[in-house]
């Protein structure tokens, strides 16, 4: 694992543009910052998205009937699908998520308040074809919400989404939330909030990186950079080197890689792409599936959608 890991992260930082993907940022310390993030002003995807599901709750349980199984995409701390447990009412819960700690201690939690519905947890990396042969014949609501799509390149986001069609045999279909392209200030201010809390949460990935691979990031050295990219429709986040800086990978049997970063270089950490509805439900209908209900606050802030092939 350990090696892995490092060798990922010497190839990313290495590149021609140097990056540390996103799933980098969900340690303990960053998934307890996203879940302050979801609680700024700016930060509106979140509201936004309980408020389409909470004012459109009889709408969405009549357009996904009947579900044997909600399968979690991206279960975080589990509150989305909590809320959900009323609306669908399935016998089922699977939670998948990359950080298999903090899923745990939050799945066990909730199966004390829904003593009656069956639940496991699942550490997954997302970006790789799923398969789930056991629940085949069942009606299954596949939920990935957050707009945690956003994260996915377009081309690997309809990979995900033929995957999931694929997936679905008939039974059952995808809740999908999804942040809409709107005024730039209302996008950047979301990811520039005046407290820093995104900064920090941005900043903290290099400390995770540090405790996975032995590397000696001084979050003091870089800055927090986050703009939208208008050409590409997407949030930007990067971390800037605030002076030059030399940075040591451990690798095998005591040969360390020196990495060198100039003041203003950047390290790309994450693309959150912002769809517009129509090119979104495009994107669902290329991947298979027929019928699809969508749902909007009034702004057209944010979108949830539920397909079915
Ligand atoms: C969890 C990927 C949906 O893109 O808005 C929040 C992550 N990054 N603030 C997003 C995030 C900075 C978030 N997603």
């Amino acid at each position: 694992m350990k090696n892995t890991l490092s060798e990922e992260l010497l190839s990313s930082l290495t590149a021609d543009t140097p990056s540390i993907s996103p799933k980098f940022f969900y340690d303990d310390i960053g998934s307890r910052l996203f879940d302050v993030i979801t609680l700024l002003n700016e930060y509106y995807p979140t509201r936004t998205e309980k408020w389409i599901m909470d004012a459109y709750q009889g709408d969405i349980a009549a357009a996904v009937g009947h579900c044997d199984v909600l399968v979690d995409l991206g279960a975080g701390n589990c509150a989305k699908a909590s809320r959900l447990f009323e609306t669908l009412n399935p016998r089922q819960y699977r939670a998948l998520d990359i950080s298999k700690e903090y899923l745990e201690v939050a799945v066990a939690d909730l199966q004390k308040q829904f003593p009656q519905i069956e639940m496991s947890a699942h550490a997954v990396d997302l970006s790789l074809p799923m398969a789930f042969p056991d629940i085949q014949e069942l009606d299954k609501v596949f939920f990935y919400p957050g707009s945690s799509i956003g994260n996915f390149d377009p081309e690997q986001a309809d990979e995900f989404f033929v995957n999931l069609a694929n997936e679905c045999h008939g039974k059952g279909g995808l809740l999908i939330g999804v942040d809409l392209v709107k005024d730039v200030e209302t996008l950047n201010l979301a990811y520039n909030d005046s407290l820093g809390v995104t900064a920090a949460f941005n900043l903290n990935t290099l400390l995770n990186v540090n405790r996975l691979i032995g590397s000696n990031f001084q979050p003091q050295d870089w800055e927090h950079y986050a703009f939208f990219n208008t050409s590409q429709s997407r949030i930007e986040m990067h971390l800037r080197a605030l002076k030059d800086v030399q940075i040591t990978l451990p690798g095998h049997k005591g040969h360390d890689h020196l990495i060198s970063f100039g003041a203003g270089n950047l390290i790309h950490t994450e693309n959150s792409y912002k769809y517009t509805q129509d090119h979104f439900v495009e994107k669902l209908r290329c991947a298979g599936f027929k019928d699809i209900h969508c749902w909007t606050d009034p702004n057209k802030h944010f979108l949830v959608c539920f397909a079915k092939t």
